[in-house]
């Protein structure tokens, strides 16, 4: 039997009808930007395989580090232990994640650290709205004395479009869309507002300030929502709106699963608005794409409401490889690589060339003639009209064909077109983007704008 058919026989795999399914390519190897399948077929990964990739597949510094790690200790539970990645890994991020942080928590992908995100902040209002707490012996109760806080706030404020992750506390303050459909019963409400623009900045003020003391935080992914289709918003109306946020005294999360790490164009997105998240979620680009692990980052402010005398005023979360020491190695490792000047470069390198082939893209399609490529074919598909953007190493565009959304079958054809010419993309529906590792060479990415480009005629 084929890996095909063995596959087809057992496997259930994430985000995909199985009915009618194609199979899945079989990939053997990956190196650089690369990834191999059975043939020996090669396929530029412009997507960084679902955006966690950095410096390239297989990378050798990053396995050396794990093969040397692996060998010294593998695992170990983290209530009650420690040990050094996990310590140097949060000794090395809290001073360059922007904020005033004091704190990591680790879990072990990017939902989860979301919902630790959630679960800390609504808890963070909890511990600090009661006094002492004892609990009924005969029912699981909690009895508490009066505190002094003003009050507890219960409320979660997000933003449309929005995509936090699968479990869930994240579905609950993702979009209701597709992916929540069939739970929306079962979902936390939750306020969500557009995220904001020069021509709706007034309104959504108004909205925080009259519902700001009731919102426990205000959950957010800074500049670019990735899997709710990789809109973009300006820094200058996020500061705005940020400011009046976090003058209601509401907790803002800024969710970097996906900006993190560099890919808009700064170390973190939050670096673009002067005010700064009070947690941070990271994962992904986190280990360079090689290992599973979640981080959610706080300030001394939220961790001093679970510093107490009180133990029903811990915070009751965990999961088995918490803090993995083989994915704070790799994390360890790809931070070495990302911090060195050459990633920068490359990393301009790629926000530069994003910009200038976005120029030239809408050159052409602010000439849409039928002659306007002479050496080329009738066009394949049409630019959305002024849906062209980008920021950093990301750039995405929407076509103009059926419905706008995730359930366009488009990107089945185009992930078809583009495979067919050594590149992996996945468009979301009819958005298309890339968002490819750092590494990527000057050939790769030229032949990467040249398939999109011929997409579009
Ligand atoms: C912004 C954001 N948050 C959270 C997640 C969930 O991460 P994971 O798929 O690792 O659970 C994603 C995944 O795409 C994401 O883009």
């Amino acid at each position: 039997m084929t890996l095909q058919e063995r596959d087809h026989a057992v496997i259930w795999h994430p985000f995909t009808q199985q009915k009618n399914r194609q199979p899945p390519v079989p990939i053997v190897k990956g190196k650089g930007t690369l990834l191999f399948d059975e043939q020996g077929n090669e396929y530029i990964d412009a997507i960084s395989s679902w955006w966690v990739t950095l410096h390239g597949h297989a990378h050798p510094y990053i396995a050396e580090k794990l093969y040397q790690q692996a060998l010294t200790l593998e695992q170990v539970i983290f209530a009650g232990f420690t040990h050094e990645p996990a310590v140097s890994l949060a000794e090395r991020l809290l001073p360059i994640i922007p904020g005033n942080f004091a704190r990591i928590f680790y879990s072990d992908n990017g939902s989860t650290s979301t919902e630790v995100a959630l679960k800390m902040s609504l808890q963070y209002w909890w511990n600090n709205s009661r006094g002492q707490l004892t609990v009924d012996s005969e029912q699981i109760t909690v009895n508490s004395q009066q505190s002094t806080f003003n009050g507890e706030r219960t409320k979660i404020l997000a933003f449309n479009d929005a995509y936090h992750g699968d479990t869930f506390g994240a579905m609950s303050v993702s979009d209701r869309s597709v992916f929540t459909l069939a739970f929306h019963d079962k979902l936390f409400e939750v306020i969500f507002i557009d995220t904001p623009n020069a021509d709706n900045i007034s309104q959504l003020k108004q909205i925080v300030i009259s519902q700001g003391q009731e919102i426990a935080a205000f959950i957010y992914e800074p500049l670019v929502q990735g899997a709710g289709g990789i809109k973009m918003y300006e820094a200058k109306w996020m500061d705005e709106l940020l400011k009046a946020v976090k003058q209601q005294g509401i907790i803002c999360i800024a969710d970097e699963v996906m900006t993190g790490f560099g890919r808009t164009g700064k170390l973190f997105a939050s670096e673009y608005m002067t005010e700064k998240p009070d947690i941070i979620c990271l994962s992904k680009g986190l280990t360079g794409g090689t290992m599973a692990l979640g981080i959610t980052a706080c300030t001394d402010k939220i961790y001093q409401a679970y510093v107490n005398d009180d133990k029903l005023k811990t915070f009751f979360h965990g999961h088995s490889f918490t803090a993995n020491p083989l994915a704070c190695t790799a994390a360890l490792a790809s931070l070495d690589l990302l911090l060195k000047p050459e990633c920068q470069q490359q990393i301009d390198w790629i926000s530069t060339q994003n910009k200038v082939f976005a120029n030239h893209l809408t050159t052409l399609n602010s000439n849409s003639t039928p002659d306007r490529l002479p050496t080329k074919s009738r066009p394949t598909y049409d630019l959305r009209h002024e849906s062209l953007r980008t920021l950093g190493t990301i750039l995405a565009f929407e076509i103009a064909e059926g419905q706008d959304g995730y359930l366009n079958n488009i990107s089945t054809t185009i992930t078809q077109k583009a495979m067919e010419q050594g590149i992996y993309i996945r468009p979301l529906g009819n958005t298309v983007y890339i968002m490819p590792p750092y590494c990527i060479t000057l050939e790769e990415l030229g032949k990467v704008y040249g398939m999109l480009e011929e997409l579009l005629g």
